[in-house]
């Protein structure tokens, strides 16, 4: 079976620096792949290359089995939901608004984009009749977040892709929206590529790790195999479960 994403001895090069270097993996369909590393470590690079924000410098990424650079960028984008740290919701339009933005660019009539909208909301934690009609700075970090996935599986893209998404949030929030992202692929079974620095997080939700270091894959390991990897930056990503254990 073609893999919905699959990097091909990719590199991205900028002002003479190597962003990411030679990095290949295939993405299995229903698979949610963590991109872990240090900041810097090329991870929004990696993730940006799949939609097409990036163009690599060298090698190819596949999405469902065609590259990347062969796609019109907008349709492969609808293929795709976006989420990112502070959810990029547009600040003058409400979160009904926002969340049926790309049912709206498609052309869905509105009586149908309001039942799948509400629904969205309902599944994402938010009762339609208490947000609707919010806008953007009438809710919290957390509920932003929220919007944000909804408006990520509005038109029912196969695949997402998700920058720290939790990142900003207080930790106990964090947890709320990471054990809602479990509920939602159990229930959805959609192919995620998901970029985090934090370790707790990645082996939380991921199918497999792969560990990002100056560019270059470092480790690919299902979260078992991870916490007994032996490489030095695997070591210190592990060391941060336990901070007061001996370093390695
Ligand atoms: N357009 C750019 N020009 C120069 N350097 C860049 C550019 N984009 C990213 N970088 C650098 O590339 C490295 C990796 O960036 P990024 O992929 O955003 O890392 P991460 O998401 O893992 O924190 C960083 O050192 C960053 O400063
Ligand atoms: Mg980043």
């Amino acid at each position: 079976m073609t893999p919905p994403v699959s990097f091909r001895n990719v590199s991205y090069r900028v002002g003479g620096k190597d962003i990411l270097r030679d990095f290949s993996l295939d993405v299995a369909a229903g698979e949610t792949i963590v991109l872990l590393g240090r900041s810097g470590s090329g991870k929004t690079t990696a993730l940006k290359m799949v939609n097409a924000l990036l163009r690599p410098s060298a090698g190819e990424v596949m999405v469902d089995g065609r590259p990347t650079t062969s796609w019109d960028p907008i349709r492969l984008r609808r293929r795709i939901g976006y989420v990112i740290q502070e959810a990029g919701l547009f600040p003058h339009v409400t979160v009904e608004g926002n969340v049926g933005l790309v049912p709206r660019l498609e052309g869905t009539p509105a009586a149908a984009i309001r039942t799948r909208v509400h629904a969205l909301l309902d599944q994402v934690g938010l009762p339609p009749a208490q947000f609707a009609a919010r806008y953007p700075r009438e809710l919290s970090g957390g509920q932003r977040q929220r919007v944000g996935v909804a408006r990520a599986l509005a038109a029912d893209p196969p695949l997402l892709l998700f920058d720290e998404p939790f990142g900003a949030l207080d930790p106990v929030t964090r947890v709320e929206l990471q054990r809602q992202f479990l509920e939602l692929r159990r229930r959805l079974g959609k192919t995620a590529i998901f970029v985090t620095h934090d370790v707790r997080e990645a082996l939380l939700v991921a199918t497999r790790i792969a560990l990002l270091h100056e560019g270059r894959l470092a480790v690919l390991a299902a979260p078992a195999d991870f916490l007994r990897a032996r490489g030095e930056e695997a070591r210190a990503f592990l060391a941060c479960l336990d901070p007061q254990a001996a370093p390695p």
